[in-house]
């Protein structure tokens, strides 16, 4: 199988080098990198002699004179409600072209340019589930790949049957979004675990699939959806199956195989699926039949 990675290259895969891939300019807002197609991107300057424009929005810092053409000049920082830079720190002008017009936004300060390819992969078919019961199931990390399907849910309540978490850590100390899950307590059912006792845990103690069995929700109309260590999906979807579970009711994220996530290092494969191309969400009727050791 190494040999057979090794082998496959982006051509095989139908993956032109440069196609889909964009170069943007990247900037510094406050801590947060934001981007800019390189294409839009007419001047990087340090502003000065800045013009004021008289009864201009506070975010509009005036205009320069940029090679004979008058570009408004927009304040970044003010413009998304945050503080000015602090004096002193002049940041830079980052002149941009839309609809004909150029405006240079003052940014903190300038990065790379950096490419960027993508969106690749599928997304959960939360669609075809609208009507049914839902029930998640995420250990560890795992949650965070199949949190939005529970905001989805819960912002679509009327569009969906009952919703139910099930999630597990280590230790509580492991459990992820702890306060959003108590916080939305009461608009679904919730299944905590940790793996070992620990003092004022007044949950399951014992592994996710444990807790499912012991929890049977029902498969009556329902989906599952698995995500987290390889071992706990493993054990869970077979429970689920015990439970009544078809394998088109059950879907899982198999993520953790992927590496460059470009469809480039190979290491993803499983069978003739590249999975960060056909992937990462699979149906287990579906993955059940290729090569994968869950
Ligand atoms: S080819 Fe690298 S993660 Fe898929």
């Amino acid at each position: 199988m190494a040999q057979a990675v090794a082998t496959r290259d982006s051509t095989e895969l139908n993956i032109i080098p440069g196609e889909n891939l964009e170069d943007f300019v990247t900037f510094v807002i406050k801590d947060q990198m934001f981007g800019i197609p390189v294409l839009k991107v007419q001047d990087i300057l340090t502003p000065h002699s800045i013009a004021s424009i008289p009864l201009a929005p506070p975010e509009v810092k005036g205009s320069i004179n940029l090679r004979g053409r008058i570009v408004t000049v927009i304040d970044v920082r003010i413009r998304l409600g945050l503080e000015k830079l602090p004096e002193g720190k002049a940041g830079m002008g980052v002149t941009v072209e839309q609809d004909n017009e150029l405006y240079t936004l003052l940014v903190d300060k300038v990065g790379d340019v950096i490419g960027m390819r993508g969106p690749l992969g599928n997304c959960f078919p939360i669609d075809d589930w609208k009507g049914k019961n839902i029930t998640i199931i995420a250990g560890g990390c795992g949650l965070a790949p199949v949190w939005p399907i529970l905001q989805t849910v819960l912002a679509n309540k009327k569009d969906f049957g009952e919703l139910t978490l099930f999630n597990g850590g280590r230790t509580s100390g492991d459990i992820l979004y702890r306060d959003e899950i108590e916080s939305l307590s009461s608009e679904m059912k919730v299944q905590l675990s940790v793996d070992a006792e620990e003092p004022g845990w007044e949950d399951y103690v014992g592994f996710v699939p444990s807790n499912v069995l012991d929890k049977k929700p029902s498969p009556k109309n329902a989906i599952a959806i698995t995500c987290g260590p390889p071992i706990m999906i493993k054990f869970v979807i077979q429970n689920l199956a015990e439970m009544g579970f078809s394998d088109d009711q059950i879907f899982t994220t198999v993520e953790n195989k992927m590496k460059c996530g470009i469809g480039k290092c190979g290491r993803c494969n499983i069978g003739k699926d590249y999975v960060c191309i056909k992937g990462p969400v699979y149906c287990w009727a579906d993955l059940k039949k290729l090569p994968l050791d869950y």
